[in-house]
């Protein structure tokens, strides 16, 4: 068995599989239902601080809405739900947080103790928010309770349609004065977790850096709008946040620029994790851990172990010893453009099999490079032209018809 132990901003976390802020993880039964599936955190639901202290008035009723949409882009339910789905939905943000913050830091603090009997964590979590005193009160009642580690949620998709009732815009110095305030009132770790929202995730991850922040949860769900063209006005009546698995390389792109940009300042994925195969990714592009939320929302808690055992599984049929092996490194394999061009393996031309070819034509239509030509009712490549492009080999029906070959000789 490898080792899944990994170590995050200084705490030892049995597995590296946590349970995302959000409606999972929004009461202590879910939380305890997160740890009982083997989850090595669990990232309590944000709470909202400025919503306690009269600078909003809750709202009467529900917002929460969830909407998964399918390949066609249209509502989808049950097992027609695909992998690459997406989570179109609202959360109910506001709703749910109990009046008394005092009861919820309760809860978090049996959570913990609960989650200790397991080996495993409860991550106490603060909805960013312009009224800076009431993160900072909170983050201290959590540490107090026992919590060994704080996220604060810069990222949240929705803030646009809620600044106007105390939520931060997603600016770098936002980001920057929060950290600053919440690290300084607590000595447990404290992470931000990023939107990808803003323009520089690496820069805004150095400035965390800098202004105390123990690491960063990178990164949460954007802001968008998915129309039901057939009513002609959005699904779920307007804005909502936009995730889901198809997201995950957009994710994995800023885990692996910030991990490069910010050398050794830990990393927490978020966003766009199907199952194992997407943590692997994560580990991958940098991050030492690995939130889920989406997907434990559509197929249950049971999903966590099942990412646990693959993870593992993949490990050992790799030959790793342990999550730490995989960290970084296909970031560390990523060259840059330059790199590329004096690379002798990514130099390769197309060549075309005589005896496959069935001469349909779909090749000559999408070479954009006019290395393609027809003779005698076959196609053929010419070498000097061709840029290895790949597209005719994309667009082939017939299975080994196109191959690459090297073009190692070409090479200064
Ligand atoms: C319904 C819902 C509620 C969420 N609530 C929170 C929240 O309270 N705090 C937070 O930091 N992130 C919240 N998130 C974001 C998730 O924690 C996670 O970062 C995001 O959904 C991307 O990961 P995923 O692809 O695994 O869902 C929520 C997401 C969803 C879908
Ligand atoms: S690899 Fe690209 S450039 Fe070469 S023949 Fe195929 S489509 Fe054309
Ligand atoms: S797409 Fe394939 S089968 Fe069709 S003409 Fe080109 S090489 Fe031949």
């Amino acid at each position: 068995m490898a080792e899944l132990s990994v170590e995050v901003a200084g705490i030892k976390f049995k597995n590296p599989i946590w349970v995302a802020s959000g409606e999972p993880t929004s009461t202590y039964d879910k939380i305890k239902r997160g740890i009982d599936a083997g989850a090595g955190a669990v990232v309590a639901k944000s709470y909202c601080a400025a919503y306690t202290t009269g600078h909003e008035t809750k709202r009467p009723f529900p917002l929460a809405k969830f909407c998964i949409l399918g390949y066609d882009r249209k509502p989808v339910t049950g097992k027609n739900i695909p992998k690459f789905y997406t989570n179109y939905c609202r959360s109910g943000v506001i709703q749910w947080c109990r009046d008394d913050e005092d009861q919820w830091v309760e809860l978090l603090g049996k959570a913990q103790k609960y989650a200790s009997q397991s080996d495993s964590y409860v991550v106490g979590s603060i909805f960013g928010s312009k009224v800076i005193d009431d993160m900072t009160r909170f983050a201290k009642k959590m540490e107090q309770a026992g919590l060994k580690m704080l996220e604060v949620d810069l990222g949240c998709p929705n803030v646009e349609k809620m600044v106007e009732k105390g939520a931060l815009l997603k600016v770098a110095q936002d980001y920057f004065t929060v950290t600053r305030e919440i690290c300084k009132s607590v000595s447990i770790p404290v992470f931000i977790k990023l939107s990808p929202q803003q323009a520089d995730l690496a820069a805004t991850s150095k400035g965390v850096k800098e202004v105390g922040g123990a690491g960063v949860t990178c990164m949460n769900r954007v802001l968008g709008l998915a129309i039901d063209i057939d009513n002609a006005r959005p699904f779920i009546w307007g804005w909502a946040g936009v995730g889901g698995p198809w997201m995950l390389p957009i994710s994995i792109g800023w885990v692996s620029r910030i991990s490069e940009t910010v050398p050794g300042f830990p990393i927490v994925g978020s966003n766009g994790v199907y199952d194992w195969q997407d943590v692997v990714q994560f580990h991958m592009a940098g991050a030492s851990a690995v939130q889920i939320c989406s997907t434990v929302m559509v197929k249950g808690y049971s999903m966590l172990k099942q990412t646990i055992e693959g993870l593992n599984g993949f490990l050992n049929a790799k030959g790793y010893r342990s999550v730490q092996d995989i960290i970084g490194v296909a970031t560390k394999a990523s060259i840059n453009y330059d790199q590329m061009y004096r690379t002798p393996e990514y130099r390769e031309k197309a060549v075309v099999d005589p005896e496959k070819c069935i001469d349909c034509g779909k090749c000559l239509e999408v070479c954009w490079f006019e290395a393609m030509q027809e003779n005698d009712g076959v196609c053929q490549v010419d070498e000097n032209i061709c840029q290895g492009c790949y597209n005719c080999r994309v667009v082939c029906p017939i299975e080994g018809c196109v191959t690459m070959k090297p073009a190692a000789s070409l090479v200064k």
